[in-house]
């Protein structure tokens, strides 16, 4: 499927479905306002009405947002994907273009690496009608990047923990790295034995494959800042010795979904030729069980020095992120540093299935990435820090425990584990963003279907885009 930028007229008319949006409100007032009622159509947000004989596809949005645009468009495009009809028109404008483009590319999203049947589509193209290309074309270009960015990032947090372990993610990262133009370090065993990763080497030692620690860099000349971003990818996490039940390991893959998603914020940055250097660190591991299976009661040396009190193998993201975090913030002195982690289920109980939490101590910087997101249209909200919440991660052998010894505010007391890895110098630069109920779903909602969602790159990207 092709998306064109066109201008008005420019497509031929024969096979081609009108695809209109309509508000609620401006129903009564349609040309087809008595065909629209005979079909009862109320135009209701993300609902549709196709009058064939007019080639007619109408799209009710509750008011005109661009987060309404860009839901319909994830509606109507799979409306058209099931139809006989070769092309489609949208008209778009400087206002709506972004959203349009997000919900055909997001909402039109497909996995099918391990379906030997699938449908045939017959929708060849879609045009974005407009009357001066000029005008559209670069907004319209970086939508494109950013919606196929977070393509990327849905495959390879859908690919099965088989066929995506550590080093099949290290070749995954190479072979983006060559594509456009990255610097790329990989580090396996004897490298993170030499660096001291204890923590992270001990979180996959159960694992038949070698941990590996990735590093991809995109430097332009000059840049305006440094930002690095580091991701959690346990490309499996069964829990460890503390295991998870069987229907919690199920959807497990998605561990990974941190590591793909800086992948995906990279190769955006990288397309989009931002003129700001990133560094995409990630923490490849699997988390599994075995006789030399690292376990609770083991005491951990972590890179930073700082000894750790393991009480639960499954809180394993967080002991990978410690040491990676560490190699980070040594290898770059970056203005920003953003990790992104589907670390806790506590996360979810606290903001629900579709809010990414954001944990840190910057008022300022957690205020712009809640205006970025808002513009990107994916949900975050801040979950604060508190210092009776860090008392809880005390240990009485170590320095510090790998989990909270009270049942509440899981996120916070996983973030505050984090924050004892982050340099004094950096607190002011840090985020830490829990993308466990956001990066990766079983029902389809907004622009998402079954499988990853891609959840931080369009607002990452966003904030990116906007650093001056
Ligand atoms: N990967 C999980 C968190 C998770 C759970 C992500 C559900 C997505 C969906 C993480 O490693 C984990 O198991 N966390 C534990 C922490 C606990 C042992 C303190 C959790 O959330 O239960
Ligand atoms: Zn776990
Ligand atoms: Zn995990």
């Amino acid at each position: 499927m092709n998306i064109k930028l066109i201008t008005n007229d420019a497509y031929d008319a024969k096979n081609n479905m009108i695809v209109e949006f309509i508000a609620t409100q401006e129903l009564n007032s349609h040309k087809y306002y008595k065909l629209l009622k005979k079909a009862a159509f109320t135009a209701k947000q993300d609902t549709l009405c196709t009058l064939y004989e007019k080639n007619l596809l109408i799209c009710g949005i509750e008011e005109r947002s661009s987060d309404n645009i860009r839901s319909a468009s994830s509606i109507a495009v799979k409306s058209l994907k099931t139809s006989n009809y070769k092309s489609a028109t949208i008209a778009v404008d400087k206002n709506n273009i972004k959203a349009v483009v997000e919900g055909i590319v997001l909402g039109g999203y497909e996995f099918n690496r391990y379906k030997t049947k699938t449908q045939k589509i017959k929708l060849k193209n879609i045009y974005l009608a407009c009357k001066d290309i000029a005008q559209l074309k670069k907004e319209f270009e970086e939508a494109i990047i950013i919606a196929d960015a977070t393509c990327y990032t849905r495959d390879i947090v859908n690919i099965a923990p088989d066929d995506l372990n550590p080093p099949s993610f290290a070749k995954l990262a190479k072979k983006l790295a060559r594509e456009n133009a990255l610097q790329c370090t990989i580090l396996g065993h004897k490298e993170l034995k030499k660096e001291r990763c204890e923590a992270m080497l001990a979180v996959g030692r159960a694992s038949c494959h070698d941990t590996k620690l990735l590093h991809l860099a995109y430097k332009p000349k000059n840049p305006k800042k440094i930002i690095s971003l580091v991701g959690k990818g346990l490309t499996y996490d069964s829990g460890g010795l503390s295991l998870k039940p069987a229907t919690s390991m199920v959807t497990m893959k998605m561990d990974k979904a941190g590591a793909c998603a800086v992948l995906g914020i990279i190769k955006a940055v990288s397309e989009l030729k931002l003129d700001i250097e990133v560094h995409a660190f990630v923490g490849a591991v699997e988390n599994m069980i075995g006789g030399n299976a690292y376990k609770p009661d083991d005491v951990l040396s972590s890179r930073k020095g700082d000894t750790i009190e393991v009480r639960n193998t499954d809180a394993e993201g967080r002991l990978v992120l410690a040491d990676v975090l560490d190699y980070a913030q040594e290898k770059v002195e970056a203005d920003y540093l953003f990790d992104f982690a589907t670390l806790t289920g506590a996360c979810m109980v606290a903001l629900g299935q579709y809010t990414t939490g954001v944990m840190g101590h910057s008022s300022k910087l957690k205020h712009d990435i809640s205006k970025a997101a808002n513009k990107a249209g994916e949900l975050t909200a801040s979950l604060p820090f508190n210092k009776h919440l860090k008392k809880q991660l005390k240990s009485e052998i170590a320095d510090i425990c790998n989990i909270s010894n009270k049942p509440y505010g899981g996120a916070i007391t996983a973030g505050l584990f984090l924050d004892n890895f982050i340099k004094e110098e950096n607190k002011n630069r840090w985020l830490h963003f829990d993308i466990a109920g956001s990066a990766y779903t079983e029902t389809a909602w907004d622009v998402n279907v079954h499988g990853g969602t891609g959840a931080g790159v369009r607002f990452m990207s966003e904030f990116l885009k906007s650093i001056k």
